[in-house]
């Protein structure tokens, strides 16, 4: 159950499950392939100790998806989350409600017209004893009767009567979530200020490729996670509100033809990490990204573009801004002759393709003028000699800040979780920059340590940031 028993504290273990949960949780997670830990005793999960005591209502849908949420179910439960499931009639043919009991040691509610349900437990008090309501996975249809306000089963009642923050997770078909019903749906309801993880683009159960497939557990967590955060909720200081950010993150895509194109490795991973640490902050972030699989960072204003033009237009569009982060690995060059149809092979001859240099949208925004930002960071993807290009980098390109990253095939930093980065600092005096190098961390980490020096030093502060 949601409260803590008398005299339980937040760390303890929550060992108070029946035998017969027991049980069902060892058939379930055999099933699964995975073992559950409980609590905290013992467990090796490092991560968002602030979840630990939480109250997470999750609303399982109807989608194929549904096994992903018995992961996040047992990931929340390492935290020490305290989770209570609503299962919509979909969403008990996908998973069963044995198996989300085991899971959540928590009794599944399913069905509104239960009499002993609502004696026990009426689904106002289910939408209302959390912290947080998450819906995943949120289909199609949930999403309309949320956007509707309709409440026909428990899930869609649970959702109309709650006054909590809910957080959805959508999964479904790309044409289903491209359709501007859904669009209209998802619109409306962040407007009333849900929030969104995903979804994400990749192969989908139905057999089709593109957005729609529900962001990974661990996406889910970390954006539950955020969301509780004191600094990411507004309740802490916010050394970044009232400034306005800029962050450029991806590769771009350089068309050769209507249907080939010049691109990179680029996941931009490390790019949106940046932009959800400086939003995190209380930045006004504004994403310029290429096509990239990553979620839309959580309060973000995410703009999209494919070739490196539209990414300076996007970006001198969005001036004045007080920080500009250029983390995109945008294309050197683009195709000067880009054919306007599909370039044949039966002409007998290989087509030479001209190429000619694009913009460097580092070096634009960096020019001084009125609109420059206080502070201009660039990145240096190198593969030898990373300190030396990236301080002819610094001061060939007038930024104020580089970091300088090691992009050789055998750091894995292409497409991977982690970075190892050094960050140079223009001096003032025009002597060398200062070099910091940092330790090998996740993106995340990076991204959150560069926003609070970004941080600091829009504030003109000398405090180090934390290591
Ligand atoms: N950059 C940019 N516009 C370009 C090229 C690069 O804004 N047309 C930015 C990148 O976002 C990064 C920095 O410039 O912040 C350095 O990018 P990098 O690819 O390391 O260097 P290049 O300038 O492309 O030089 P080289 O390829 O010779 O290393």
């Amino acid at each position: 159950m949601f409260s803590r028993t008398p005299g339980q504290t937040q760390s303890e273990p929550r060992n108070h499950k029946r035998r017969d949960t027991q049980l069902a949780l060892v058939a379930a997670t055999s099933y699964l392939g995975f073992t559950v830990r409980h609590g905290k005793k013992g467990s090796t999960v490092p991560d968002f100790p602030i979840l630990d005591g939480k109250r997470i209502l999750l609303v399982i849908a109807g989608g194929i998806a549904a096994y992903k949420s018995l992961d996040l179910i047992r990931r929340l439960r390492e935290r020490g989350c305290e989770v209570r499931c609503v299962l919509s009639e979909g969403g008990a043919r996908f998973v069963t409600p044995l198996t989300v009991a085991a899971l959540s040691e928590n009794k599944v509610y399913h069905d509104l017209w239960s009499l002993t349900d609502e004696s026990e437990m009426g689904h106002i008090r289910l939408s209302r004893e959390a912290d947080l309501v998450v819906v995943a996975p949120a289909t199609a249809d949930l999403l309309a009767k949320m956007a509707a306000g309709l409440a026909d089963d428990l899930a869609s009642t649970a959702l109309l009567a709650t006054d909590k923050p809910v957080l959805v997770a959508p999964a479904m078909n790309s044409a289903m979530w491209a359709h501007p019903a859904t669009q209209t749906n998802i619109a409306v309801l962040m407007g009333r200020g849900v929030h969104r993880v995903g979804p994400n683009t990749g192969s989908l159960a139905c057999g089709e490729t593109g957005a729609g497939r529900m962001a990974e557990p661990s996406e889910i967590l970390a954006a539950i996670a955020a969301f509780f955060d004191p600094l990411a909720r507004g309740d802490g200081p916010l050394p970044l509100r009232g400034h306005r950010a800029l962050v450029t993150s991806g590769p771009t895509v350089e068309p050769i033809d209507p249907v080939r194109y010049i691109t990179n490795r680029s996941s931009g991973r490390q790019g949106h990490a940046i932009a959800r640490g400086l939003a995190r902050l209380g930045a006004h972030t504004i994403l310029v990204t290429g096509p990239t699989a990553e979620p839309d960072p959580p309060g973000v204003q995410v703009i999209r573009i494919e070739t490196a033009d539209q990414m300076l237009a996007a970006c001198q569009a969005s001036l004045p801004v007080d920080i500009a982060v250029c983390a995109a690995a945008v294309a050197d060059w683009r195709v000067r002759n880009m054919a306007d149809h599909k370039l044949k092979k039966d002409r007998g001859e290989m087509p030479i393709l001209e190429l000619t240099e694009n913009p460097d949208i580092l070096a634009t925004l960096s020019k001084a003028g009125p609109h420059r930002p206080k502070l201009v960071v660039g990145f240096a993807a190198e593969t030898q000699h990373v300190i030396e290009h990236a301080q002819a980098k610094l001061t060939r390109k007038s930024c104020d800040w580089i970091i300088a990253n090691d992009v050789g095939p055998s750091t894995g930093i292409f497409g991977g979780e982690r970075n190892t980065v050094h960050l140079l600092r223009a001096s003032t005096d025009g002597g060398p920059a200062s070099v910091e190098d940092w330790p090998s961390l996740s993106k995340t980490s990076v991204g959150e340590r560069l926003a609070t020096l970004i941080a600091e030093h829009i504030a003109g502060s000398n405090t180090k940031a934390p290591s």
